[in-house]
């Protein structure tokens, strides 16, 4: 297996200091070539397009107990059209108090209002790519996204180091904690509801992922106020390399949009709900019956925008292939077997690379039919 570099190619310069410096021309290594910036707001743009929102869905009705209700029909089969159709949804009544939800992510807006040196004491390498970090990928002369961010291990408890999370602002560690936890809990349910819906037994995903081996870490974005927001993005489109992703965007600022079919829709979230999306390894073990789907970031000239992104994900020495019941003469399996570690080094060496990586992964038996 290749390792990764120590140290970044280039000195790392902090997306927000530029951003406050009050430059209102974007350096050239921000500017995205033609094809790739966001859409102009198009007055005519269709009003479908325009309307377009990914599936809200109520958990309120889910669960018995901590049991999921098998009886809960019409919720599973929300789940299930959304995780075939979209890749995307958004949830409502997860359990999650709008208390804890609201606080982590002012905890980490705090932090990235610290000054400087503060922040710079965890800056990050592309070894692990743990702490304060402005760029993914390791390509010299690359163009960058518009975001710094902060990613952390939650899980396993062999990585996961306390340590290195942020120890301001006060009750920053608490809180992280706290919240984890809860979307631990919140991905668990979930995935025994994507194992019924894939007609497995309940624990049927969670065992592929590991069991109780499976990994969690997360990723604060940081989009700072951008003088030229048409020439670049927050983040480029990427699908998520994990098993699922709990976002929890900024409740005042839009910017994410998913791709559907040739068009970009910008989710307009609902008060209190966390966005769940499908990624690469689910992809993968469903057979492709669920996919996880590309998404980007829009960043804008009046607002700053802060979004946690938590990622559930395999133990990442397992290789990972279709689950045997979703391969049949049909459907014959549409990926080789690879390992999480290995997956993920693809992102973490070229940075975010549209679904190029889980297309890659097409076994080439599937390519003669
Ligand atoms: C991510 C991501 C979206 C957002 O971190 O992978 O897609 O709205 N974030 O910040
Ligand atoms: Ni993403």
């Amino acid at each position: 297996m290749s390792c990764l570099q120590q140290e970044w190619p280039e000195p790392i310069v902090r997306v927000q200091s530029l951003s406050e410096s009050g430059v209102s021309v974007i350096p050239d290594r921000y500017v995205k070539p033609p094809s790739e910036r966001p859409n102009p707001i198009i007055s005519d743009q269709p009003l479908e397009v325009e309307e377009a929102n990914i599936p809200l869905i109520d958990l309120q009705d889910l669960l018995i107990g901590e049991d999921i209700d098998h009886g809960s029909t019409i919720i599973l089969n929300q789940i299930s059209e959304a995780c075939r159709d979209w890749g995307f949804f958004q949830v409502v009544n997860h359990g999650v108090t709008l208390e804890l939800m609201h606080r982590a992510l002012e905890v980490w807006r705090h932090f990235f209002h610290l000054p400087i040196e503060d922040k710079q004491v965890y800056a990050n390498s592309p070894k692990t790519y743990e702490g304060y970090g402005s760029r993914l990928g390791v390509e010299k002369g690359a163009i960058l996204d518009w975001s710094d961010y902060f990613f952390l291990h939650y899980l396993p408890n062999s990585i996961k180091d306390c340590n290195k999370w942020p120890a301001l602002p006060n009750h920053m560690r608490e809180t992280i904690e706290e919240y984890c936890g809860q979307l631990v809990k919140l991905c668990g349910i979930l995935m025994k509801v994507f194992s019924i819906n894939l007609g497995l037994g309940e624990d049927h995903l969670q065992k592929s992922f590991g069991g109780d081996d499976f990994g969690a870490c997360m990723r604060v974005n940081f989009y700072p106020k951008c003088p030229q927001p048409d020439l670049t993005l927050g983040l480029s489109p990427h699908s998520d390399p994990g098993g699922m992703t709990i976002l929890l965007p900024d409740d005042h600022v839009a910017g994410l949009q998913v791709r559907r079919g040739d068009s970009w829709i910008t989710v307009k979230v609902a008060p209190g709900a966390f966005i769940v999306n499908i990624g690469d390894q689910i992809q993968v073990l469903s057979n492709a019956n669920y996919r996880s789907v590309e998404h980007r970031v829009m960043v804008n000239s009046a607002k700053e925008r802060v979004s946690l992104a938590f990622f559930y994900n395999p133990k990442s020495d397992l290789p990972l292939e279709p689950v045997k019941e979703l391969v049949t003469p049909e459907c014959p399996a549409l990926y080789t077997a690879m390992t999480f570690n290995e997956y993920r080094l693809y992102i973490r060496m070229k940075g975010p690379r549209g679904k190029s990586q889980v297309e890659s992964l097409k076994s080439p038996r599937r390519i003669v039919t």
